[in-house]
């Protein structure tokens, strides 16, 4: 510039000299820059004062290469324009503008990075000398979207040296572009050991620049948290730009510094039968050995880092320590948790089982030991009793007698219980429950049941005997929770009257069973008599069993029943002479002799038939019977009641 300046001046003295026109020069004026991107229009101003007019006037342009040479590429003066042949402009330029308004301006196409040059403006006149102006033409070009490729590795923070985390590129960029490494949003920068950032630059054929950047780091802990990634700036006419890259992440291990071991199910209190999974794992991610779990010098490896222990007992409380090596570092880290197992023995009932004479009272204990709080309930048949380990009853009586549970629970563990039992017996003497009925009637022939129900302990031996003293046999006997129950089964063949005697040690008691045996008969409307047959049966109390009349009383019986067999002997054959007269035929089956009666004047058939139609024959066949005449009776069923 100095040196051009004083050329300049140089030049002018010279003119001023020659020309003895002391101030005359032309004075030019150029833009120090003109910036555009490749492959735009540039176009470059270049304006001029002088005093002449543009008669004599040249304007030429140049550009210097880059060793410093000049290179005319334009002339013209006002009788012609001249494009320089053979230089790199020559098909690509134009100037527009004739200088008359003190302006020329040249334009230059399809700018290529090689354009980037000093361009010179020189003016000319035939009187004033001449001037030079110059303009810097800037070219640029954005480059391509960067690149960001991460080195697929796993990193351990054990790692002595910087690990290469990734290298990001940026390509075909005018002027160079730069790249600025981020973690999370801090750049990085190169430090000694910790952080290296490595550029390199690569001019391609086309002269534009592609630039890699590698980024190496000491590995830390937090790095697997965090997000790398590139900033590229670079430059474009007026301004300067930035893009960045994807973020990438790295996988850092890093060793345990601590186990921790817990129970992960049940929550909660723990019970015998409880199944446990025991969990453990360490605070690091580095690959290392499965973790081992050690309880009372057992050690067991784990599968997925959990331990199931099925259906634990007490036995089954204490530590558990889980290590685990680290397979880099070869350090075993351990920790501990305790675990609990809530414990319930069976409960135990003191005395088991036990008898309590009437009027007295008895205490019986029901314990289960168990490692929390429990709550005892006693229960007979389904109802709570009681509420405590002590069962207390006073004044035993029959209604004592029984089962009695003890259901021990803990409340702070839900489904946690055990039960124990008491039979509970009462002696005292028989008492025998008032049966439903002891005034029994039952037909003729048929068996009845009778039952008695004893209570009292020791069990009473039950005897049936009938009013006679004859031992009835026993049909069944059955122990129930209170005694027992017995019953015996008699044939009705008269009315009978039977006793149940049971006794015990402690005394004895009995109950009466009068049996009244009916007969039942179905019979025609005109035909039925009611006949007594027997004589008196006699109602005895529990206490007066045994009549001096049954002998007789039997052997009567017999009679009337001879006596009955005879009179339906009689009916059967009145109604078969009914039906023989009504069908005007002749009988001739029962009773000829009873026939020969009734047909005394005729053994004509019809003569029979009108005969028995006479009032007289039911008459007489009652007669015959009873030696007293008795009105027919109408009535279709009757009980022949054998009555005393
Ligand atoms: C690139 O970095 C250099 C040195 O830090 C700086 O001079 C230049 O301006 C930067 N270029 C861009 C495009 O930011
Ligand atoms: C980085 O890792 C996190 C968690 O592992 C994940 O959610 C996220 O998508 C990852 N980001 C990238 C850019 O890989
Ligand atoms: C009497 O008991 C026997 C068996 O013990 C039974 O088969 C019968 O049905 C009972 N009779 C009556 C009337 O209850
Ligand atoms: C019942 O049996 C006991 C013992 O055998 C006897 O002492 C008692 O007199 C009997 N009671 C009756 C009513 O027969």
């Amino acid at each position: 510039m100095a040196v051009r300046d004083t050329a300049s001046l140089l030049v002018g003295l010279l003119v001023l000299f020659h020309t003895w026109r002391a101030w005359a020069i032309v004075e030019v004026n150029m833009e120090d820059r003109v910036e555009v991107l490749r492959g735009d229009t540039a176009q470059i101003t270049c304006m001029f004062t002088s005093d002449d007019g543009i008669g004599g006037m040249t304007i030429m342009w140049a550009y210097t290469t880059h060793l410093g040479e000049r290179q005319n590429i334009y002339f013209q003066d006002s009788t012609m324009k001249l494009v320089d042949q053979g230089t790199p402009f020559t098909d690509r330029i134009s100037v527009n503008g004739t200088g008359a308004n003190g302006e020329v301006v040249l334009t230059i196409n399809d700018v290529r990075l090689q354009d980037e040059l000093d361009f010179f403006c020189s003016i000319k006149t035939l009187t004033d000398g001449s001037g030079e102006g110059r303009t810097k033409l800037k070219v640029f070009k954005a480059p391509d979207l960067p690149t960001i490729d991460a080195v697929q590795e796993v990193y351990s923070i054990n790692e002595q040296s910087l690990s290469k985390i990734g290298v990001c590129e940026v390509k075909n960029g005018f002027p160079k572009p730069n790249i600025t490494w981020y973690r999370d949003n801090t750049p990085l920068r190169s430090v000694q050991n910790v952080v290296n950032v490595e550029p390199s630059t690569t001019i391609e054929s086309s002269g534009l620049y592609s630039v890699k950047s590698e980024l190496s780091l000491k590995v830390r802990k937090e790095d697997k948290d965090a997000e790398f990634y590139c900033e590229v700036n670079y430059f474009v006419p007026g301004e300067t730009r930035m893009t960045e890259t994807s973020r990438i992440n790295i996988t850092v291990y890093y060793p345990s510094t601590a186990v921790n071991v817990w129970v992960e199910s049940p929550k909660g209190l723990i019970k015998e039968g409880d199944t446990i999974e025991l969990h453990c794992r360490g605070n690091g991610n580095t690959p290392s050995s499965e973790p081992t779990i050690t309880h009372g010098g057992v050690e067991t490896t784990l599968e997925a880092n959990v331990l199931v222990l099925p259906n634990v007992t007490r036995l089954n409380s204490g530590d558990y320590r889980c290590s685990s090596m680290d397979l880099e570092t070869f350090e075993e880290i351990s920790g501990t948790t305790k675990v609990f197992v809530n414990y319930l023995d069976p409960a135990v009932v003191t005395p088991k089982d036990t008898v309590v004479h009437q009027g007295k009272e008895l205490e019986a204990t029901c314990n289960a030991l168990s490692s929390l709080q429990t709550h005892v309930a006693w229960f007979k048949d389904g109802k709570e009793v009681s509420r405590g380990h002590i069962l207390a009853l006073e004044d035993a009586t029959f209604n004592t007698t029984g089962m009695y549970v003890c259901v021990v629970t803990v409340p702070d563990i839900e489904g946690m219980e055990t039960s124990g039992t008491l039979h509970v017996a009462v002696s005292g003497p028989p008492n025998i429950k008032n049966p439903d009925n002891t005034e029994i009637e039952e037909t003729y022939g048929r068996s009845v049941n009778l039952s008695c129900l004893v209570r009292g302990f020791p069990v009473p031996s039950i005897t049936w005997t009938t009013s006679d003293g004859k031992v009835l046999q026993t049909t069944s006997q059955k122990r129930t929770e209170e005694g027992v129950e017995s019953v015996a089964r008699i044939k009705v063949t008269s009315d009978i009257t039977a006793l149940c005697n049971a006794s015990n040690e402690y005394g004895s008691d009995s109950v009466t069973f009068n049996i009244k045996a009916t007969i039942y008969t179905t019979t025609q409307a005109t035909t039925t008599t009611t006949t007594t047959t027997t004589t008196t049966s006699t109602t005895i109390s529990s206490s007066t069993a045994g009549t001096a009349n049954p002998p007789k009383k039997i052997k009567k019986e017999s009679n009337g029943v001879i006596i009955a067999v005879l009179i339906i002997c009689v009916l059967l054959l009145a109604v078969l002479g009914s039906v023989l007269y009504f069908l005007y035929k002749k009988g001739k089956i029962c009773g000829r002799s009873g026939k020969q009666d009734l047909t005394k004047e005729k053994s004509n058939k019809d003569n029979i038939v009108v005969e028995m139609k006479s009032d007289n024959t039911e008459e007489a066949i009652l007669l015959g019977v009873n030696g007293e005449k008795q009105p027919p009776s109408d009535q279709s069923g009757e009980y022949l009641d054998v009555q005393k």
